[in-house]
């Protein structure tokens, strides 16, 4: 239930209101539909909308896709090969299930830059931030999961590279290793418990997403001058505010339709050009391919992963301090879940008074370097590790952390903010003049 005030659902007729008294469902419905949202979204929110979509198209073909899938070794290649070429529009449903993972990462990349350049993070939504990176770090794990399905080169290399990771925890890592893999090396029990969690968690996702959604709608949606609706009385938020149906429902599915077109066309003419090739040879364990390359929306933190190597100072520091606990393979894991970790705190680094980073002109260019440093770590991520990209990586890690660390804490007590409108109706009004009349 939103705080700001609005019209609530009334049973009218005798059956609704014998309903409401048993199970208000029709209430919440209701209530969820109509929810006061800002006028003045821009074309950023239309990501949640598309996010959704993704995860019931991403369940919808999945479970599709498994009744004619064969989680062993000895099948899994060859029954992906049978969906590919006898299952009725089997290619089709294949594709858009492997697009559609990166339709969802795109989706969800757009959905956290947007947060964290409209401050969307910042109280009171903080609980809806760290709900979304629970979904983040499980779509993630969903995604590198289901890579391993299609038993390819790239689904074993990438999981026996990715699961090697847990091994450079100290102490527990080989036993922690050996207990997700049910064995010494991937193998059988690997792909069939991979399967399991895959199958599972896009429904724990989902759960999540509702928590999320249960989130925003107790705060209410932020919006790009980041002020909040005006809530002293029913008339005053009206003026801030639209229902979500009709108004931002048809919107959003505008942008969708936008971006199901380009989703299409890739999907229909070049259904590949996110993938692998080496994923269309059958895994071979006595045959490492020559690069190991994950999906390409790992690559920013892969290329963190990989960024501190043995003759990084801070690594030797740390080793040395830790008694050599910490060594270069477990820092660059640490690194790299550190890295989101430090996205997750997000809310309580930024010290600005000021919300939106509309009005923050200092912010707005360590942002946009922010975000040329994401794209530039996705480029090195699947470069080799030779020079400069050894060098470039370590920068790229480095101003990572720094935004989070450093600057976000440091530009709130110096930066000197603009003013936001007082309203977001004033805001609005300056956009659309007409509007008002
Ligand atoms: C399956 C994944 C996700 C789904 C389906 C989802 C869905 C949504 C929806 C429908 C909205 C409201 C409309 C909009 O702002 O677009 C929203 C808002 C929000 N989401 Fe997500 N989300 C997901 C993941 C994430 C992630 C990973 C984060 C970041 C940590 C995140 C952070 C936020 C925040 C802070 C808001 C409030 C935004 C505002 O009104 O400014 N979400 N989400």
């Amino acid at each position: 239930m939103s705080g700001i005030p609005h019209d609530h659902y009334e049973p009218k007729t005798g059956f609704e209101k014998w309903l409401n008294k048993r199970l208000p469902v029709v209430g919440l419905l209701y209530d969820t539909l109509m929810i006061p949202t800002p006028k003045n979204l821009n074309w950023w929110w239309i990501w949640g909308i598309v996010l959704t979509f993704c995860l019931v198209l991403q369940i919808v073909t999945g479970i599709i896709l498994v009744m004619h899938y064969t989680p062993h070794v000895d099948m899994a290649f060859a029954s992906i090969e049978h969906i590919m070429r006898d299952v009725n529009g089997g290619h089709m449903l294949r594709y858009i299930h492997a697009n559609g993972a990166s339709l969802f990462f795109v989706a969800v990349y757009i959905h956290i830059f947007r947060g964290l350049f409209y401050g969307s993070y910042k109280a009171p939504r903080e609980v809806t931030w760290i709900i979304g990176m629970l979904i983040y770090l499980m779509m993630m794990a969903t995604g590198f999961l289901g890579y391993v399905l299609p038993w390819g080169q790239m689904s074993f290399w990438g999981a026996t590279v990715i699961t090697g990771l847990f091994g450079a925890i100290p102490f527990i890592g080989e036993g922690l290793q050996t207990w997700l893999l049910g064995g010494p090396a991937v193998d059988n029990a690997t792909l069939n418990r991979f399967f399991s969690l895959h199958y599972l968690l896009p429904f724990v996702i989902a759960a999540l997403v509702a928590v999320h959604i249960w989130a925003f709608h107790t705060t209410g949606n932020n919006n790009p001058t980041g002020v909040d609706v005006r809530t002293g009385s029913k008339e005053e938020a009206e003026k801030d505010t639209l229902p979500f149906w009709p108004y931002f429902v048809i919107k959003d599915l505008v942008g969708l339709g936008v971006v199901l077109i380009v989703f299409f066309a890739i999907v229909g003419f070049m259904p590949n050009y996110l993938g692998h090739p080496d994923n269309y040879i059958e895994a071979n364990p006595l045959a490492t391919p020559a690069h190991i390359v994950p999906e390409w929306y790992y690559l920013p933190f892969y290329a963190i992963l990989r960024a501190f190597t043995a003759d990084v100072w801070a690594v030797q520091l740390v080793s040395f301090l830790t008694g050599g606990i910490v060594d270069a393979k477990f820092f660059g894991v640490l690194a790299m879940f550190g890295a989101i970790f430090v996205m997750a705190l997000a809310p309580w680094l930024d010290t600005s008074s000021v919300r939106s980073g509309q009005y923050r002109p200092a912010f707005k260019w360590w942002f946009r370097l922010l975000i040329i440093d994401f794209i530039v770590l996705m480029w090195v991520g699947a470069r080799d590790t030779n020079f400069p990209h050894d060098w470039i990586s370590l920068i790229g890690a480095t101003y990572w952390f720094a935004y989070f660390l450093v600057i976000l804490p440091l530009l709130g007590l110096f930066e000197k903010p603009t003013t936001p409108p007082a309203s977001i109706e004033e805001d609005f009004n300056a956009h659309y003049p007409g509007a008002a009349e």
